[in-house]
């Protein structure tokens, strides 16, 4: 029998069905989490592991990277990769995957649940009636909005930002959308100003990747611009949006309703938001289907075998 060949984990895949178990039978892992000391676990284990995997929550840093002097194949588990340090990565020649195409329906999809739960008060309707304050048939929580018909901006026209905008046209909607660089090949407008699309905007959905390009892009002066009747959706990452701003918004009655995916601290939401009924609040769960959780791990798993067979990932990071 041949030995498994050794490669490092980072996280466990908690959120994954079968990641961890299939890793585990098909090759020697350093369950990198499970120690307390990680730099020691690096320096007795990390010499010889050509390859690691991750996840946009754990991440890959420059002293994991700086720790694996054999390293060349970083597979990560999700399509953001702000977590990884290409960087660090690629001035060493090491291939960073990570999982793209196989989330963006789901994903979404759920920045239209979030729409919808936002604009037709479906989360705070449902926690009223759980709390058994139905007590006449009509009336009880305010009016909602109507959504078919409405002006849907779009903050970065990716994959992701673009399957939103698809979906808007199967509710009449008229879809903008604003980005660093205008796109090829699109029918919506592009509007060069954020500000400008916020202020034209009903909903506005951020859908951009995370990191220090877009921190704090979406700010008093876009949530404002938005304004007191409109609804800001967040399926990207939580500090593309000042969460502070955007309480004070919501609480000053500046800006209408807020329906997020993700926070700036994740898992720590504000208390200031847990109170709001303005807002709709997920734990992060854009992908999380059992269909395309088992995407994102089949494509994980195939990038980091294609590497050990023929020395190249499938579906790189550029960087
Ligand atoms: C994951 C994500 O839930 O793919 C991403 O970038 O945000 C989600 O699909 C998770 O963050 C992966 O670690």
């Amino acid at each position: 029998m041949t030995a498994k060949t050794r490669i490092l984990q980072v996280g466990s895949y908690a959120g994954s069905p079968t990641a961890n178990d299939r890793l585990a039978r098909a090759y020697d892992i350093v369950e990198l989490w499970k120690y307390p000391d990680r730099k020691a676990a690096l320096a007795e284990h990390g010499k010889g592991i050509t390859a690691l995997v991750t996840s946009a929550n754990y991440g890959c840093s420059a002293e994991i990277i700086n720790a694996l002097p054999d390293l060349k194949a970083i597979c990560s588990w999700g399509v953001g990769y702000e977590t990884l340090d290409i960087k660090a990565a690629h001035a060493r020649g090491i291939q960073v995957s990570n999982t793209p195409d196989v989330l963006t329906d789901c994903v979404a999809d759920l920045a239209w649940g979030l729409m919808l739960a936002g604009a037709r008060r479906i989360a705070h309707g449902d926690r009223f009636v759980r709390a058994g304050q139905w007590g006449q048939v009509h009336g009880g929580i305010p009016l909602g909005s109507r959504v078919s018909g409405k002006k849907l901006g779009i903050v970065g026209l990716g994959r992701i930002g673009e399957a939103i905008a698809k979906r808007g046209l199967g509710f009449d909607m008229d879809v903008r959308y604003h980005s660093r660089r205008q796109r090829d090949g699109v029918s919506y407008k592009y509007e060069a100003s954020l500000v400008e699309l916020a202020k034209w905007a009903d909903f506005l959905v951020v859908a951009t990747v995370g990191g220090p390009t877009t921190f704090h892009l979406i700010n008093k002066e876009v949530l404002e611009a938005l304004g007191p009747t409109g609804t800001i959706i967040n399926i990207a990452r939580g500090p593309v949006i000042d969460e502070a701003a955007l309480i004070e918004c919501l609480e000053s009655g500046k800006l209408g309703n807020a329906a997020l995916d993700v926070f700036e601290q994740e898992p720590k939401v504000p208390d200031a938001l847990k109170a709001n009924e303005k807002a709709v609040l997920l734990p992060h769960i854009g992908s999380a289907t059992l269909e395309t959780r088992k995407a994102m791990e089949d494509l994980m798993v195939e990038n980091l075998e294609s590497f050990l067979k023929t020395g190249k990932v499938i579906t790189p990071v550029e960087g």
